[in-house]
């Protein structure tokens, strides 16, 4: 008897395994088109399949109908990035508009991975709308520097990736953060208690497993990356910072724009967030900016000529998109004339997109190109006068911040006027 409950076991156990395997095969094979998580992104023929990852990942499609909610509620036309769909997914946003909408407050989370000198436009894009967020809705906000993520995965020395992020907290606070409502900080310099107990809190939560599943790590990986994403995870609860949020802040809602290969942190976290007490953290994502070569995903910042760099001088934007923006143009001027362009593909029109506010001048352009009116050539001119002026007034911007504005930015401090 005792050894037919044995056959049995067994072989529920064989076939649970089999089951399991063909399961992890099927996963791998879909892995294998496209794959997107915080350090990697890349998709088979190069172009990421966004429906595709919404519903993967169990996210929401930011829809007209949430835009249209958005400006009723905050009186404000929504940002460009999220009325041409580069925001274009979020998880419970909804919960944020509603506690708005009944004046009740929230905080705001981002950050950045200090991997590079010099930014390019793609890496501006979170902190662009980010401070659009900020003036519209008069909330505080907290911007984490993971100089510590660095050393992890890009293999960086401790001390280049506190002296990157010293560099970047400049660009960041060149987008025009109001300092009575933005603390940025660096984690190796605020490992302090409070954030370490929530470190600790939520690694409490997490088994091995389920990093390992949500992160795909394996036992060959360093040490270091199955203890991060707890790092990233904190700063979405308020008790992370008691200096800023105590009292009846305590339990504040906390929303986070981000690209949507950070995604993965945050289910995470969300996934934590009530055992621990606290709200599960709100999301809006984007997509990532395209290459000037095409929509292959991330520009790489090992090619200099895939991107626009807030470093660029005004010839080098011209050359670039001159030289290196795919176009959609046909290749000769009578071709042009007769079938017009494929906007699909055109990078300067995508481009514009997302930089030019002007929905008139817009269609217009897409109209007129598209038709076969407008040529290639006066699409990037167009384009390199936005760029221009978008880098021009970053450069001027970010020459104007000082090592003592760094410095105030970063101190452990209240902020009193946080919701005036
Ligand atoms: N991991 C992010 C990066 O490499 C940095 C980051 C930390 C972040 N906290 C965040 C990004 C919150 C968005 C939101 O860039």
């Amino acid at each position: 008897m005792a050894s037919t409950t044995t056959a049995g076991e067994t072989l529920a156990v064989a076939v649970a395994a089999a089951e399991q395997q063909k399961g992890e095969e099927e996963e791998e094979e879909e892995e294998e088109e496209q794959v997107i998580n915080p350090w990697e992104v890349s998709a088979k023929g190069g172009k990421i399949d966004y429906d595709k990852l919404v519903d993967k990942f169990g996210c929401q499609r930011l829809d007209q109908t949430l835009i249209d909610r958005f400006e009723r509620l905050t009186g404000r036309r929504a940002h460009v990035f999220l009325r041409r769909g580069l925001f274009f997914a979020h998880r419970d946003l909804t919960d944020i508009l509603d506690a708005y909408e009944k004046g009740d407050k929230f905080y705001l989370y981002t950050g950045r991975g200090p991997s590079s000198e010099s930014l390019h436009l793609g890496h501006l894009v979170p902190f662009m709308f980010t401070k659009y967020l900020q003036d519209v809705f008069k909330v505080p906000l907290v911007i984490q520097l993971t100089d510590d993520e660095k050393c992890m995965w890009k293999g960086l020395s401790v001390q280049e990736s506190e002296r990157l992020a010293r560099q970047n907290a400049k660009d960041i606070i060149a987008c025009g953060f109001d300092i009575e409502r933005t603390f940025i900080f660096a984690d190796f310099s605020y490992m302090s208690p409070p954030i370490y107990k929530n470190i600790v809190r939520i690694a409490n939560c997490v088994t091995g497993n389920k990093i390992v599943g949500i992160f795909g790590l394996t036992l060959e990986d360093y040490g270091g990356k199955f203890f991060f994403p707890y790092i990233q995870a904190a700063p979405s609860f308020p008790s992370t910072f008691p200096h800023i949020f105590s009292g009846k802040y305590s339990n504040l809602r906390c929303l986070i724009p981000c690209a949507i290969d950070q995604d993965p942190y945050f289910r995470m976290t969300r996934d934590v967030a009530p055992r621990l007490g606290y709200h599960k953290p709100s999301l809006i994502e984007s997509k990532f900016f395209p290459a000037l070569q095409g929509e292959s995903g991330k520009m790489s910042a090992s090619d200099p000529n895939s991107a626009i760099y807030v470093t660029d001088s005004l010839k080098d934007i011209k050359n670039k998109v001159n030289k290196y923006a795919f176009s959609g143009g046909q290749d000769t001027l009578e071709k042009q004339r007769k079938y017009g362009a494929n906007l699909e593909v055109d990078v300067p029109v995508k481009y514009l997109n997302f930089f030019l506010d002007d929905d008139v001048e817009l269609s217009s352009i897409r109209e007129e190109y598209g038709s076969g009116a407008m040529l290639t050539g006066e699409v990037k001119g167009r384009l390199i006068e936005v760029l221009s002026e978008i880098v021009e007034r970053h450069q001027r911007a970010r020459a104007a911040v000082t090592e003592e504005m760094v410095d105030a930015f970063m101190a452990v401090r209240p902020l009193p006027r946080m919701f005036h």
